[in-house]
């Protein structure tokens, strides 16, 4: 069971819907709504504990297909999915199972309550167990486990904190990722630093591993890459300004992913040029396998900062 000590605070929040005049948060049957008296926001749907919208500085931070269902059906394209036991699709071993980036981002999570508040900050948590899995997904995955998930909203970042417990009488292996959709105003004058250096598997060549030999990356055309052990922070610049900075804590790699043209054959991908105006960076533990021991825990996290 996914608990933190402080579940009676989920009622607490109920009542907390000052938005626009004091740090804030707000339920709906769906989703949950931060806000601080600044004027940033964000927006999770319960359904994935997907982040849907980050509002900072006046503008949309995130990227969110106009054709992305909301409605619990199909995993969000865009925003912040969160994947989790398996990075991909496996064919072998024990998340053979499961759907492409596993079943975290295709759950109904449930809202564990507010943890903090600040007029600079506020967070939210989230939980999910085995108890919140469809039976195909529980079937597909049998291990007692519990996750909870935490969104901070800053003035000028938002966090997105992952602890994973094992509960179970056996160990278990994972993978996890913050599939983050970055909204910038135009990929192509975007360059990612940080990567030099760094070694990844390239997707887009069936997984041929390279070594990143730019400073400064540009997306040109379709881009997958899995970079290794990345050292420190990546950044998003572009006109010689930083839009994002990604700083992580235990997430030993990095994803960067813009499916260019490719766009066009997903039927969830809107509008069609959209890709222009996204950049995935995922920040996640994925090139290997994290085994968590039975009753262990294992915490990391992720801050993009505007
Ligand atoms: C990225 C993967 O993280 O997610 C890509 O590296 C994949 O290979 C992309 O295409 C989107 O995945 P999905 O399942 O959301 O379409």
């Amino acid at each position: 069971m996914v608990e933190r000590g402080h579940k009676p605070d989920a009622l607490a929040v109920a009542h907390t819907t000052d938005i626009g005049h004091a740090s804030g948060v707000s339920i709906e049957s769906d989703r949950v709504k931060l806000s601080l008296p600044s004027g940033e926001s964000a927006e999770i749907l319960l359904y994935g504990a997907t982040v849907i919208s980050w509002k900072a500085g006046g503008e949309e931070k995130l990227f969110l297909s106009d054709k992305a269902k909301l409605d619990g059906t199909k995993a969000i394209r865009g925003g912040i999915p969160l994947v989790f036991p398996v990075f991909g699709k496996t064919t072998e071993g024990p998340t053979a199972a499961l759907p492409q980036h596993g079943f975290a981002r295709i759950s109904k999570w449930e809202l564990l309550g507010k943890t903090s508040e600040s007029n600079t900050s506020v967070q939210v948590d989230f939980g999910l167990g085995p108890e919140n899995l469809t039976v195909d997904a529980r079937k597909q995955w049998p291990y007692d486990f519990g996750l909870i998930y935490s969104v901070v909203l800053g003035k000028t970042s938002l966090e997105t904190k992952m602890l994973v417990r094992n509960e179970g009488g056996e160990s278990f292996d994972f993978n996890v990722l913050f599939h983050t959709y970055l909204r910038v105003p135009d990929v192509t004058t975007v360059s990612v630093s940080g990567l030099k250096g760094v070694t990844y598997k390239d997707k887009v060549l069936k997984g041929a591993m390279a070594t990143e030999e730019s400073e400064s990356v540009t997306i040109a055309a379709e881009v997958d890459r899995a970079y290794e052990n990345v050292p420190g922070a990546v950044t998003v610049n572009a006109d010689g300004k930083t839009l994002f900075k990604v700083e992580r804590t235990n997430l030993e790699d990095v994803v960067v992913w813009n499916p260019w043209e490719g766009a066009s054959g997903m039927a969830d991908f809107g509008p069609a040029d959209g890709y222009k105006n996204m950049l995935c960076v995922e920040a996640g533990a994925v090139a290997n396998w994290h085994t968590l021991e039975t009753q262990n825990v294992w915490e990391c996290g992720v801050t993009v900062h505007i």
